[in-house]
């Protein structure tokens, strides 16, 4: 049995598992060729990271820098550069899906954006066969970004509210206007984007439910094809994090507040965080792509890239200083056909990994695929497994697949946790903070 604690659900949120290992896991090691990380492999996920913003949030640890000194426009050529090594040295590989993340992709110029989307096509994504997603803010977000994104048939953009309320958004040390996150979000609405996503924050210091509520009104009105609802979290080094601000102690009612609004509202949801409209929820084209097996090749500083044994990125901090150093040594880097800084997942992280991906994020547990990939029950070897099953959490969808059900998804981040090995918790509380 590799796990035997029980659930504590009275602290509901333990830590978002987005990625599992985390980042604060990975450690320098002697370089690895990438023509032998992916020499068995044959497709991945593409990811970009712009690691810019025109702000930056006092709850975000997100590997980015705001405004820039150094230019974006040789950040774009170095991205190029990393994309014609890869290709070189990886030339079988195929990406399905692909993302465009940051940081604030569209802080970039209109220019800027559509020379990063060609070399992105050029390196062999093809946006009008797979699904594409890309990152807004309100403030750089115009009429002509939209209509590019549209002429590149992206078809997903997601872009941060946090709130319609300036006082939270002060709170929140988000220095955006509510005037202009209305121009955004109605720019988008016009011009009839294929699927949108707005992301709220629930939990600041001086939200209640009235203004969570009011919030979530506005947000509707524009009927995005998803609301993210995000619980805030209060890290190291971010703004709020030195100012030591704690999060609201309403939180979880703040919580089953707006998820009850959005399941009254239309909205169906399929993870802990995410609503989608009832209208939309089977349009999303099926690539075959599986996040819980797929590997992802990451381009930028702070990108990761995984495959089933190694996980990789450059390095990783959250202050400005040493970002922008990353950032530098990213731009000056002439070599990118090795890496050096990451984490090896042996058998046990990989079930972790699988497991962590089946039950969070709207994934579901397919039982013969975990009995076929490592030849034992997940049953019999994680305790937590059985421990889902008697708190009635688990839904069999289809025969042998799983998945959280209503009340269990109030708790992904309680699960997450509790499914990180003693050795990813013994290097994340090891790990050096910059
Ligand atoms: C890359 S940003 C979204 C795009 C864009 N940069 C923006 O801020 O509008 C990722 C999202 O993660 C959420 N987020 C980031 N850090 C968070 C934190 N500490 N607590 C809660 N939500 C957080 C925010 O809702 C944010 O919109
Ligand atoms: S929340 Fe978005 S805009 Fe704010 S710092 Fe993070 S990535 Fe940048």
């Amino acid at each position: 049995m590799l796990v035997s604690d029980t659930l504590d659900i009275t602290k509901p949120y333990q830590g978002y598992t987005y990625s599992y290992p985390h980042k604060s896991t990975y450690r320098t090691f002697s370089p690895i060729q990438l023509k032998d990380i992916w020499k068995e492999e044959n497709s991945a996920f593409f990811y970009t990271h712009i690691p810019f913003c025109e702000m930056r949030c006092g709850f975000c640890n997100l590997f980015t820098v705001s405004n820039p000194k150094e230019r974006v426009s040789k950040y774009i050529e170095t991205l190029q550069l990393q994309m014609a090594q890869i290709s070189e040295v990886i030339p079988n590989l195929h990406v399905k899906n692909f993302a465009i993340g940051g940081g604030t992709p569209t802080f970039l110029t209109v220019d800027e954006l559509e020379l990063l989307f060609k070399s992105i096509v050029d390196f062999g994504v093809n946006p009008k066969q797979f699904f594409g997603s890309i990152e807004a803010s309100p403030k750089t977000l115009s009429s002509e970004k939209i209509a590019l994104i549209k002429s590149y048939k992206i078809a997903r953009l997601s872009m941060g509210i946090q709130s319609w309320i300036q006082d939270e958004m002060d709170a929140l040390g988000r220095p955006q206007k509510i005037e202009t996150t209305l121009k955004a979000v109605e720019n988008i609405a016009q011009a009839g984007v294929e699927e949108f996503n707005l992301d709220l924050i629930y939990g600041t210091h001086n939200q209640t439910k009235e203004s969570f509520l009011y919030s979530l009104e506005k947000t509707i009105h524009y009927q995005p094809t998803e609301i993210f609802l995000y619980p805030l979290y209060i890290r190291k080094l971010t703004g709020l994090g030195v100012k030591n601000q704690k999060e609201s102690q309403h939180q979880f009612e703040l919580y089953i507040t707006g998820r009850d609004f959005l399941l009254n509202n239309g909205y169906i949801q399929t993870s802990m965080r995410c609503f989608r409209r009832k209208e939309a929820i089977d349009c999303r084209p099926n690539t075959g792509y599986s996040a819980i097996t797929d590997n992802m090749i990451g381009i930028g500083a702070g990108a990761r890239s995984y495959t089933k044994n190694l996980h990789y990125s450059t390095d990783y901090a959250v202050k400005r200083k040493e970002i922008k150093t990353i950032i530098n040594e990213y731009m000056s880097t002439k070599h990118f056909k090795s890496v050096n800084y990451g984490v090896r997942l042996n058998i046990e992280e990989q079930k972790r990994r699988f497991l962590i991906k089946s039950l969070t994020d709207g994934g579901t547990l397919n039982i013969a695929l975990y009995e076929e990939t490592f030849d034992k029950s997940p049953f019999e070897e994680f305790h937590i497994l059985n421990e889902l099953q008697e708190r009635n959490w688990l839904t069999e969808i289809t025969t042998n697949v799983f998945s959280l059900n209503q009340e269990g998804m109030c708790y992904e981040d309680v699960i997450g946790p509790a499914l990180y090995s003693e050795n990813s918790k013994q290097l994340m509380s090891d790990f050096e903070w910059k």
